[in-house]
């Protein structure tokens, strides 16, 4: 049974990224983490295919289900765990309840992948450079990673510490000589259909960075 995630679906963008991972394996299955994984947005297409997967958040409701509250109301989310378990995949799927900063797997993995959540209110405790540089050690020498960043296009991202403007990315992998930098984008704002959390039509400005860990790094 294929089920859905209340976050939406991933960008064409991340299905390239898979693309990529898979070729490089040469037929071994991908391992991939996913930090800030929520209820499995990027996590069920990548075990899909057969990735084994390591996915970590700190929303216990995101991954083991429960009652969101939002302004549209009471929505209620069937969780990461779930959605696993329906569509048999739970051998491909490591799901860990934690905070990034905190949890470290113990291991690396052929790709990293993020989308937003380095930029989340409740992660400003750290500064984005600790934060890029703790998820970028999860890549194996050689491994990919890949890093979509929210933009201060919205109110409440400007002036947030975690949340900087474009040339902070630049500058950041630029001064990291780990990192061999297959592109760097910054998108135009674009219209994020509604989601659970953000049920209206909404402006997001993302970039979106993918990077080769050098081999003996
Ligand atoms: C923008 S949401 C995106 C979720 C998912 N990437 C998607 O688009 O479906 C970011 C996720 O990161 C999680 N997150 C934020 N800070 C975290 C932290 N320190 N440790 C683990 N997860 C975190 C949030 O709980 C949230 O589920």
């Amino acid at each position: 049974m294929k089920t859905s995630s209340l976050w939406g679906t991933p960008p064409s963008r991340f299905y390239r990224f898979l693309k990529r991972l898979g070729e490089e394996a040469e037929g071994n299955p991908p391992t991939l983490a996913v930090v800030g994984c929520a209820d499995g947005k990027f996590v069920l297409p990548a075990a899909r295919r057969g990735f084994k997967v390591w996915a970590i958040d700190i929303d216990e409701i995101a991954l083991f289900g429960g009652m969101k509250q939002d302004t549209s109301g009471e929505v209620h989310m069937p969780g990461l765990r779930s959605r696993v378990k329906d569509e048999d995949l739970e051998e491909l799927v490591e799901i860990v309840h934690g905070d990034f900063m905190e949890s470290a797997p113990g291991r690396t993995f052929d790709g990293v992948f993020t989308s937003g959540a380095l930029q989340y209110s409740n992660n400003m405790e750290h500064s984005l450079t600790q934060m890029v540089d703790a998820v970028g050690d999860l890549v194996r020498p050689g491994g990919l990673f890949y890093l979509d960043y929210m933009l201060p296009y919205e109110e409440k991202y400007k002036g947030r510490p975690n949340c900087p403007e474009a040339p902070w990315w630049a500058e950041y992998l630029k001064q990291r000589p780990q990192w061999d930098v297959q592109y760097n984008r910054v998108m135009e704002p674009t219209l994020d259909r509604a989601h659970v959390e953000y049920p209206v039509d909404h402006y997001h400005q993302w970039g979106h960075a993918l990077a080769v860990r050098a081999p003996s790094a």
